[in-house]
């Protein structure tokens, strides 16, 4: 145990040191993609902290909803991949049907907030390290912006927070007004005001609209995936109701067969008419890096940056920080 935590000690002392070196303005920001969640068990405080140890500028939560009407950390509403909720509430397995898709499990919205708390969170990624499962709890949307204001101080620098919202429609459709309860939680911490360290995102274009609506200072993210249009007329569409888009890394740099081909010009048509642009998801492993890149993801973070993207997605912000400084410096 004693050698375990010293290890700790010394994985947060490198990482905080790292991060005391900055990237430039220009490179693009680096988002905690559910945390450090290449290292530590996704969405709990310990992979936040993580994040923001290794230089991460935001931390990416994914929020779904509990029965009494609270947001939880998670990246999906059913449980049993990223929880022991099937030790732990056995009797609560059932099937739901999410976004046309019947899905068996464990449900959030079946568990209240006091059930929530008794969960402990697992790795999901069984090529990923599995030794810290079962131990760390789920937090709700504001004790992510209380770890969020705890770290800025901590770190002397402002941590941002980019929350999604998952599944906003399946929710609507049971009567949880998600948006409003992520808002108001928000205004409760003053995040709501221009300037505020907060991007909204969702997959959802109405969820989109209606935060954008609701937090008119708070840039919002219409997030895409491989199939969505991304025509000139699709961009000029997601404008009037967002500031910025994020697409898989696919649509920015395709892969082909398992090698990276040319770029699109999805940035910079993107940029022409004031959309920001975030690519998600940086991953180091073998099963997300194109074999082009020689197995070292500096490659993927320096090219990204060299075309111009404003943020990355990524699970190992430690990466993209060691890319920035080491491999593909910018001007200040
Ligand atoms: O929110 C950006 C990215 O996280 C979207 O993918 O499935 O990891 O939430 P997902
Ligand atoms: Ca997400």
């Amino acid at each position: 145990m004693l050698i375990r935590n010293a290890i700790i000690i010394a994985v947060l002392i490198a990482a905080t040191s790292a991060s005391a070196q900055r990237p430039s303005d220009k490179h693009p920001l680096i988002i905690g993609h559910r945390g450090a969640s290449g290292y530590l068990p996704d969405h709990t405080v310990e992979a936040y902290e993580l994040a923001v140890a290794q230089g991460a500028d935001y931390i990416e939560p994914d929020f779904v909803a509990s029965k009494d009407g609270y947001l939880f950390a998670r990246h999906e509403n059913e449980l049993s991949l990223s929880t022991n909720v099937a030790e732990v509430f056995p009797d609560k397995k059932t099937k739901r049907t999410i976004e046309g898709k019947v899905v068996e499990g464990w449900f959030s919205e079946d568990l209240t907030h006091d059930e929530m708390k008794k969960l402990r969170a697992r790795q999901p990624f069984k090529f990923r390290d599995q030794s810290h499962n079962d131990k760390y709890v789920i937090p709700t949307l504001a004790e992510v912006l209380a770890l969020r204001a705890s770290l800025s101080r901590q770190h002397k620098r402002s941590i941002g927070v980019i929350p999604e919202l998952k599944h906003p429609d399946y929710y609507r459709a049971m009567n949880f007004p998600v948006e409003g309860w992520m808002v108001q939680i928000m205004e409760a911490w003053a995040l709501d005001r221009a300037g505020s360290p907060l991007i909204v995102q969702a997959f959802d274009a109405s969820s989109v609209e209606k935060m954008n609506n609701m937090m008119p200072n708070i840039p919002a993210i219409q997030l895409l995936t491989d199939d969505d249009d991304i025509s000139d007329a699709a961009l000029a569409k997601i404008k009037t109701y967002a500031d910025g888009i994020g697409p898989p890394k696919n649509l920015i740099v395709p892969t082909k067969g398992d090698a990276a081909g040319k770029p699109t010009n999805l940035i910079q048509r993107a940029h022409k008419i004031g959309l920001k642009v975030y690519p998600y998801t940086f991953r180091p492993e073998k099963q997300f890096l194109p074999a082009s890149y020689a197995g070292d993801p500096a490659k993927e973070y320096c090219l990204f940056a060299t075309l111009g993207a404003d943020g990355l997605f990524t699970d190992t912000p430690d990466r993209a920080l060691k890319a920035y400084i080491e491999s593909c410096p910018m001007p200040r």
